[in-house]
């Protein structure tokens, strides 16, 4: 771990690394792992692991994990996990970041979650929310982050809006697990390892505007030709002056933990 910044230390994210650093993680799911970031942050912290999985319905990032993690105990799939190829309880932790909000149907995704998993086996979600205190940077985010998911609609990709806490915690609920610990932090927990740590802890950073910014133009780019174009043009300007003003960080997460 780095050494971390007085905003970093109470943040939530060092409780959620505390705990995670408590769990035998055996043989690892990760669902809508892109490229394994979430892989990577539970080699970080998990008290041990045995082997991980990861799956994406998409190929496209496949490749780049499958070169991050050469000559580890990690293998890449392409798979919809609406309907998994693997056996009943054949899993001892499943896990899933950041992708709630990306699936069509979540409530299916989580059913096949739980199927995979063995009992007493560990489930651990994180995924950010729009709602509760939020600073204004933050809030920037949601809105830039409520402004991608629909583009990507409009390009036919399912992507939706930023969940409520009481969306994410009644889909947990929906799943009828056990032992449910639900941790909330201002920051991510791979940010405690992160270099640039002192860099995010100023949301007007030039180089975090700039990064906004590019985000937006490309995205914006992808629909020139589209009919919704002037709208989202309009959208676009907005956004970009907001964040000149702002600043922009990553909202809010719920990190859960349950076991089967
Ligand atoms: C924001 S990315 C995930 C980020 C990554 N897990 C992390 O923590 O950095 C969301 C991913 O969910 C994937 N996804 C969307 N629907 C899916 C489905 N039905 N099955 C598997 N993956 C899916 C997308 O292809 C995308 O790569």
């Amino acid at each position: 771990m780095q050494k971390l910044t007085a905003a970093m230390k109470i943040s939530g994210s060092v409780e959620i690394c505390q705990r995670l650093g408590e769990i035998s993680g055996g043989k690892i799911l990760d669902v809508g792992t892109e490229q394994g970031e979430f892989i990577s942050t539970l080699m970080k912290t998990l008290k041990d692991y045995g082997s991980f999985i990861g799956i994406d319905i998409s190929e496209e990032d496949l490749e780049k994990a499958r070169a991050k993690f050469r000559e580890m105990p990690v293998e890449f799939k392409t798979m919809n996990a609406e309907k998994m190829d693997f056996h009943d309880d054949s899993f001892d932790t499943v896990c899933i970041s950041h992708s709630i909000h990306h699936l069509e149907n979540p409530e299916k995704v989580l059913i096949e979650m739980k199927r995979v998993l063995r009992p007493g086996g560990y489930l651990i979600l994180q995924e950010s929310f729009s709602d509760g205190e939020q600073s204004e940077d933050k809030l920037t985010s949601i809105l830039i982050h409520h402004w991608h998911a629909k583009v990507d609609s409009f390009r036919g990709i399912p992507h939706f809006e930023t969940l409520s806490r009481n969306q994410l915690r009644d889909l947990i609920g929906s799943m009828n697990m056990s032992n449910i610990e639900v941790f909330e932090s201002k920051r991510y927990v791979k940010c405690l390892f992160c270099d640039d740590m002192k860099q995010c802890e100023n949301p007007k950073d030039k180089d975090i505007i700039d990064f906004e910014i590019k985000g937006i133009d490309n995205l914006l780019e992808k629909m020139k030709d589209h009919p919704k174009y002037e709208d989202l043009f309009q959208e676009a300007v907005a956004l970009r002056e907001r964040v000149k003003e702002t600043g922009s960080s990553p909202a809010s997460l719920l990190f859960f933990i349950c076991r089967k």
